[in-house]
């Protein structure tokens, strides 16, 4: 059976974007019918397309071209947590908006890839966190990783918090954004020992990133048999 996953990180910038257009990418190449979501986006607004640079790029790696709503029911042109939008810009957050686009989505496509934002417990609401709306969408999780020296302490709690919550983490995927980071082998043997979580594959630097580039890439290091089980 196929499963949807929420694919969120230990950080912002860790290459959330990157992985999860990797695997729609190479999913879609194994025939399968994929819809992407990313519930709350923030930065530049894009002149073409959806407003989000990470809606655009997932959706082109997934060939969808679903509504905005639906995908990206939240857009902030600041860079900022949805809790600190909210403050800054003097906006509402309606959880269930997110929640009835997800629903919707979830309907028109098989499997579903959501992108979270920033990392486990970015603040969308007081009280409310990526945490709980990853429980509310009763997804599985997987947790992207920079291999960045410190990244150990980031994940523990990532995971730790997931437990707290009562979140399956699916597996890491270590994202070698740094050339002076953990090397992968030392990084994957102590994550795995200390969290007991397996690290389920590892993404090399990429020059000159391209979506076929990434999904060759995704599709060789990732078995992503064992996601669809
Ligand atoms: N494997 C890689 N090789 C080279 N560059 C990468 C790689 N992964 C990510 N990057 C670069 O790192 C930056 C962050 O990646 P990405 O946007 O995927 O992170 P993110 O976790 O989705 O961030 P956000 O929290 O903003 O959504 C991007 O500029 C991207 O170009
Ligand atoms: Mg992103």
């Amino acid at each position: 059976m196929l499963k949807s996953y929420f694919i969120t990180g230990t950080d912002t910038d860790v290459g959330k974007t990157y992985v999860t257009a990797g695997i729609a990418a190479a999913m879609k190449k194994m025939g399968i019918d994929f819809g992407i979501m990313k519930p709350f986006a923030a930065g530049t607004v894009q002149n073409r397309g959806y407003k989000s640079q990470d809606v655009q790029l997932l959706s082109k790696a997934a060939q969808v071209n679903d509504a905005e709503e639906l995908v990206n029911p939240y857009f902030f042109p600041i860079p900022a947590s949805p809790f600190t939008a909210m403050q800054n810009l003097g906006l509402e957050i309606d959880i269930k908006i997110v929640l009835n686009s997800f629903k919707k989505l979830s309907t028109m496509h098989d499997v579903l890839l959501v992108e979270g934002i920033g990392g486990i417990m970015t603040p969308i609401l007081k009280n409310y966190f990526v945490t709980n709306l990853i429980k509310e969408m009763d997804l599985e999780t997987i947790i992207v990783t920079s291999s960045r020296i410190g990244t150990v302490n980031h994940i523990i709690m990532t995971i730790k918090m997931c437990q707290n919550y009562g979140i399956k983490v699916r597996g890491i995927i270590i994202n070698n954004l740094n050339s002076s980071g953990y090397p992968t082998h030392d990084l994957k043997r102590d994550i795995e020992e200390l969290t007991e979580t397996p690290v389920i594959g590892s993404i090399p630097y990429i020059k000159d990133f391209n979506l076929e580039k990434i999904s060759q890439i995704i599709t060789n290091k990732i078995d992503l048999k064992s996601l669809t089980l």
